[in-house]
C-alpha cells in the first residue's frame, strides 16, 4: 500500500487558466508519483511518455530498483545478498510468495517443483513440428502458449488454486522446454529431467547429456547456472514484464501472457542482448578491431549500439553484472577458457569502454547481459540459447507479477491512448475520381 502516514499532498497544474489538484503517492521507497487516473475528465488532457519512462503503470511489492545506487531488491532483500546466500528456487519462492521460506516451506516448494517438471508426452508433436534450424525462441514461444492445449485445468485466471498450479507447472517445466528446444536445434534426443538432481543441475544434464554415456554435472557449472537464474529472476517492469501484465489485463490464460513475454523478451534491445553482444564480440574478432566498433557505437549518424552497454533504468552499474563478473571468471578459470579469443575481446572492450569518456559521460557500463552472455559462451551453449535461458529465468518474475495484478483492484484492462495527429475527416473518393 502507498505510505499514507504523511500528510496527503498535492501537485497543482494550471491549464488556460484552470487550476487542477493531482494527489501525489509516496511508496516505501523511490520517486513519489502523481495521480493522473482523474487528469483527463478534469482538463480533456492526455499525458504523452513514449515508451513509458515517466510512467508508473502499477503499483508493485516485489522488486524495487534504483538506478542511480546500482540497486536491485526482490521483496526488500538485495541482489547480491541472494546471489551470494540462496539459490533459485529460494528466490523463486521470494518473488511468489513475499517472503524468504522456512526449511519446511522450501523442501514443500521444491518437491511440488520437482514433481511438474516432466512435459506432457504428445507435447513432443510440437517440438518435431518445427524445423531444425529454428531459433530455439521460435519454439519457446510456440510451445508454451501450446501449454493452454494441455493444461486446461489450471487456465481460470479467477480459481486461486489453478494460479498456483500454472505458476508452479511454468517455472517446472521452463527448463525442460527449453533444454528440448536446444536438443531438437542440434538433432540429438530429448533428455527428461531427473527427481534426484538439483534445478541448474538437472537443466545442464538435459542440455548436454546423451543417452550413450553417463552425464556428472560439474557443481562449479551448476552454481554459476543457478546464479544467472537467480539474477535474471524478476527486474520491475522491464518491457517483457509489462507485456505479460498488460496481455493478462484482458483475462488471458497465463501460458498465453508468459509466451507474449517470451516473444518481447526476444528482442536485441532487451533479453536478446546476451546473443547480439556475442555476436558482436565474434564480428569485432580481434582486440585491435575494438577502437572500431567504439567509434561507431558513439557515432550519431551509425545505429550501431555496443551490445550488453547500457541501460534503461541502472545509470550507475548494474548490480547483476558486477556478480555475473565473479561467476565468469569462475567460469573460465574452471574450464580453462580465459585464453578464448572472444573473452579476451570482451575483457578488453570492457576495458576500453569504460575508460572512454563518451561512456562515462552518458553512464554507459556493462549490463548484465555483458557477462551473462561469456559464461553461457564457455560452457558451451550456442549463442542461440542465450535468451531461452533468460527466459527461463525470468518465468518467475513474470508469473510474480502476473498474480500480483490479477489480485490489485486498481488494476483493469490496458489502454494507452495516443496524439493523433494522422488526417482529419474527409469523404470517401471514387477510384475513377483519384
Ligand atoms: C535488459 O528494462 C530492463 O530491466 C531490462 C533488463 C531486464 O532485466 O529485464 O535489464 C534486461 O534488457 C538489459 C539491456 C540489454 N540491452 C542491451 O544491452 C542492448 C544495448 N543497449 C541499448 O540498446 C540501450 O542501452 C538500452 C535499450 C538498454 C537503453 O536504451 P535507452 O533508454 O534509449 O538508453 P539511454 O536513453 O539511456 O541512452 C542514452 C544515450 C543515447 O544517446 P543520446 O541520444 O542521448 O545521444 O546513450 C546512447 C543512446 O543513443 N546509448 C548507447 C548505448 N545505449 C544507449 N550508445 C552506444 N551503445 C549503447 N549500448
Amino acid at each position: 500500500m502507498p505510505d499514507t502516514s504523511r500528510p496527503a499532498r498535492h501537485a497543482t497544474l494550471t491549464i488556460d487558466g484552470k487550476e487542477i489538484q493531482l494527489p501525489l503517492m509516496s511508496g516505501t521507497v523511490g520517486p513519489d508519483v502523481m495521480d493522473i487516473r482523474k487528469l483527463y475528465a478534469q482538463s480533456d488532457i492526455f499525458t504523452y511518455d513514449p515508451g513509458f519512462t515517466s510512467t508508473a503503470a502499477c503499483e508493485s511489492t516485489i522488486t524495487y530498483i534504483d538506478g542511480d545506487k546500482g540497486e536491485l531488491l526482490h521483496r526488500g532483500y538485495p541482489i547480491d545478498q541472494l546471489a551470494e546466500k540462496s539459490h533459485y528456487l529460494e528466490v523463486c519462492y521470494l518473488l511468489l510468495y513475499g517472503e524468504l521460506p522456512t526449511a519446511a516451506q522450501l523442501e514443500d516448494f521444491e518437491h511440488r517443483v520437482t514433481m511438474h517438471t516432466m512435459l506432457h508426452e504428445q507435447m513432443q508433436n510440437f517440438f518435431r513440428g518445427f524445423r531444425r534450424d529454428a531459433h530455439p525462441m521460435a519454439i519457446m514461444v510456440g510451445v508454451v502458449g501450446a501449454m493452454s492445449a494441455f493444461y486446461h485445468d489450471s487456465t481460470d485466471i479467477a480459481d486461486p488454486w489453478q494460479r498456483e498450479v500454472a505458476s508452479i507447472r511454468l517455472i517446472a517445466k521452463m527448463p525442460t522446454i527449453a533444454a528440448w528446444a536446444y536438443k531438437y536445434h542440434i538433432g540429438q534426443p530429448f533428455v527428461y529431467p531427473r527427481n534426484d538432481i538439483d534445478y541448474a543441475s538437472n537443466f545442464l544434464r538435459m542440455c548436454f547429456a546423451v543417452p550413450a554415456e553417463d552425464y556428472v554435472v560439474d557443481p562449479i557449472l551448476s552454481r554459476a547456472m543457478d546464479r544467472i537464474f537467480t539474477l535474471h529472476a524478476d527486474h520491475e517492469q522491464n518491457a517483457s514484464t509489462s507485456t505479460v501484465r498488460l496481455a493478462s489485463s484482458s483475462g488471458a490464460n497465463p501460458f498465453a501472457c508468459i509466451a507474449a513475454g517470451i516473444a518481447c523478451l526476444w528482442g536485441p534491445a532487451h533479453g536478446g542482448a546476451n546473443q547480439a553482444c556475442l555476436e558482436m564480440l565474434k564480428e569485432i574478432g580481434t582486440p585491435d578491431r575494438i577502437p572500431e566498433f567504439i567509434a561507431r557505437a558513439k557515432d550519431k549518424d551509425d545505429p550501431f549500439r555496443l551490445m550488453g552497454f547500457g541501460h534503461r533504468v541502472y545509470k550507475n552499474f548494474d548490480p547483476r553484472a558486477t556478480v555475473m563478473k565473479e561467476s565468469a571468471d569462475e567460469v573460465l578459470d574452471l574450464l580453462g577458457v580465459e585464453n578464448n579469443p572472444v573473452l579476451q575481446v570482451a575483457k578488453e572492450l570492457e576495458k576500453q569502454a569504460l575508460a572512454d569518456p563518451y561512456f562515462a559521460e552518458k553512464k554507459l557500463f556493462p549490463n548484465v547481459d555483458f557477462y551473462s552472455g561469456i559464461i553461457l559462451e564457455a560452457m558451451g551453449f550456442p549463442t542461440s540459447m542465450f535468451t531461452p535461458i533468460f527466459a527461463l529465468s525470468r518465468t518467475v518474475g513474470w508469473i510474480s507479477q502476473w498474480k500480483e495484478m490479477l489480485m490489485d483492484p486498481s488494476q483493469k484492462i490496458g489502454r494507452p491512448r495516443q496524439l493523433y495527429t494522422g488526417a482529419c475527416t474527409r469523404d470517401y473518393i471514387e477510384v475513377e475520381n483519384r
